[in-house]
């Protein structure tokens, strides 16, 4: 049994001017896909088809990465939503659960919504589609009620002017048993202004055989749809700002919030301190109490209680942060960990590294982790100091309460307690500067005296 989630993505998005399948713009850090399929996850759907057409090649690639369960079917030709649906019978076949129709540029749809849906039906409806009062009904299908039944959805195209005064709107999000969903669908006709096959006739299609259809209604801000660029910046505005209101309900500090950007999954505790300008990308918890300066950019990464970032700190994929740990300006950290209480607070790259407790780096310190084909990693022991300028040449290992002279090049392993130092000698020339200078200036003003 269970639900099995259907992704309509096959369609063009023309409007969009792109060579990128509309369905993998991103959104809040995720392709719109990712989003549709997110809010699916909410029913724990047992199968999960994607139906692709234009740019199918690089839907399906994202559609292993985001949903690696999902099956991808391709529709040639875009015929219709209908048409759509249909694609997916083999898929589908022998499938004994409900099927639940989402369209893959719809991205705000809500768990919450969804599992209404699923009550709906579980309330005795056959059919149930996801309906919103449009502020500007517009070209939307409309639906047509008699009480609490769903008559049939008329698209706007075919509409009567009587039918267009309807603002009651489909979303295109219905849920039906698989099985007659199928059904319905291979029964369609394209006899219709679009001369294609509608999704939206299963309704009275489902009604003339004695089915019941329902209206779930949800806010008309969880329809939106992306079809052009300007609806992609409109509704990561929109995510945005709801994302900010979230964190600041949920005790976060946000020294200037229509400056902070989220992404589809952040995570951020408790009085965290937020500063101007910081970054989000996918991936990132920051824990309770954290603080993260301004202009700042994180991504895949962690940062535990009273730890510290930025001002101009980057944190990428991997970098772990102990509790208590800084990492200052200037700072790039990419998979590597910083065990409790280690220091980087100045102009460094930390890359394939580990530091230990309580260690501290010295500005301008760089883990050479990369020869050109291969990465190395470099490990720091507990309570070192890593002199200023320090270049490690990885894979090396720094051993516990250990140190680096100013300016060394790290090529050899440092054992614990041992000071390592690799730099040229300093020669002092007394007297050399003033003399140098002097013999300048006098060749100066000889050419100016020309
Ligand atoms: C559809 C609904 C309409 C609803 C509106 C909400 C139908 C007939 N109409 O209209 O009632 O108010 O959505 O936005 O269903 N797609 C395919 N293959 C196709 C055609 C479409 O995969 O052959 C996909 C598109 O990629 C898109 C979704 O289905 O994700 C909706 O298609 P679209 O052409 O935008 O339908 P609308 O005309 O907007
Ligand atoms: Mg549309």
């Amino acid at each position: 049994m269970g639900v099995a989630l259907i992704v309509l993505a096959a369609g063009q998005g023309s409007r969009m001017n792109s060579e990128l399948p509309k369905v993998l713009h991103p959104l809040a850090g995720a392709p719109l896909l990712a989003h549709g399929l997110r809010a699916g996850a909410a029913l724990d759907p047992a199968r999960i088809v994607v139906v692709t057409g234009h740019g199918a090649a690089a839907v399906e690639a994202a559609t292993a990465q985001l949903a690696p369960e999902a099956i991808c079917v391709r529709q040639t030709e875009q015929l219709g939503t209908g048409h759509a649906v249909a694609q997916t019978a083999q898929a589908l076949a022998g499938f004994g659960g409900d099927a639940l129709v989402l369209y893959g540029d719809t991205p705000f749809i809500s768990p919450e919504t969804l599992l209404a849906m699923q009550a709906a039906r579980a309330a005795g409806a056959d059919m149930v589609v996801l309906g919103f009062e449009a502020a500007d009904p517009g070209r939307y299908g409309r639906l047509v009620t008699d009480g609490d039944a769903l008559l049939r959805i008329v698209e706007a195209k075919d509409a009567t002017p009587d039918e267009l005064a309807l603002d009651l709107c489909n979303s295109g999000v219905m849920m039906a048993d698989a099985q007659v969903l199928l059904r319905l669908v291979a029964g369609l006709s394209n006899d219709n202004a679009s001369r294609e096959y509608y999704l939206t006739d299963t309704i009275a299609a489902g009604r003339a055989e004695g089915l019941r259809a329902r209206v779930v209604v949800c806010p008309e801000a969880e329809t939106l749809g992306i079809n052009t660029r300007a609806e992609l910046a409109a509704a990561e505005q929109a995510f945005q700002a709801r994302a900010r209101a979230r964190a600041l309900e949920d005790g976060v500090t946000l020294a200037d919030p229509a400056t902070t950007y989220f992404a589809f999954d952040t995570v951020i505790g408790r009085d965290a301190t937020i500063g101007p300008q910081v970054v989000f990308g996918p991936g990132v918890t920051v824990e309770s109490g954290a603080e993260i300066r301004a202009f700042s950019h994180l991504e895949g990464c962690h940062v535990s209680r009273g730890a510290r970032v930025g001002p101009f700190a980057r944190l990428r994929p991997g970098a772990e942060l102990a509790e208590n740990t800084h990492v200052g300006n200037f700072v790039e950290i990419k998979n590597a960990t910083l065990a409790q209480g280690a220091k980087v607070n100045h102009l460094s790259y930390i890359g394939d590294a580990a530091i230990g407790e309580a260690s501290n780096v010295g500005a301008g310190t760089i883990t050479c982790n990369y020869d050109g084909v291969f990465k190395h990693r470099t490990e720091i022991g507990a309570r070192s100091f890593i002199g200023s300028n320090t270049c490690l040449v990885a894979p090396v290992r720094v051993g516990d309460e250990a140190m680096t002279a100013t300016g060394t090049v790290v090529t050899q392993d440092i054992p614990d307690g041992a000071m390592a130092v690799g730099r040229t000698r300093q020669e002092n020339k007394p007297g050399f500067a003033r003399r140098f200078m002097t013999m300048l200036r006098a060749r100066k003003s000889a050419k100016g005296a020309h």
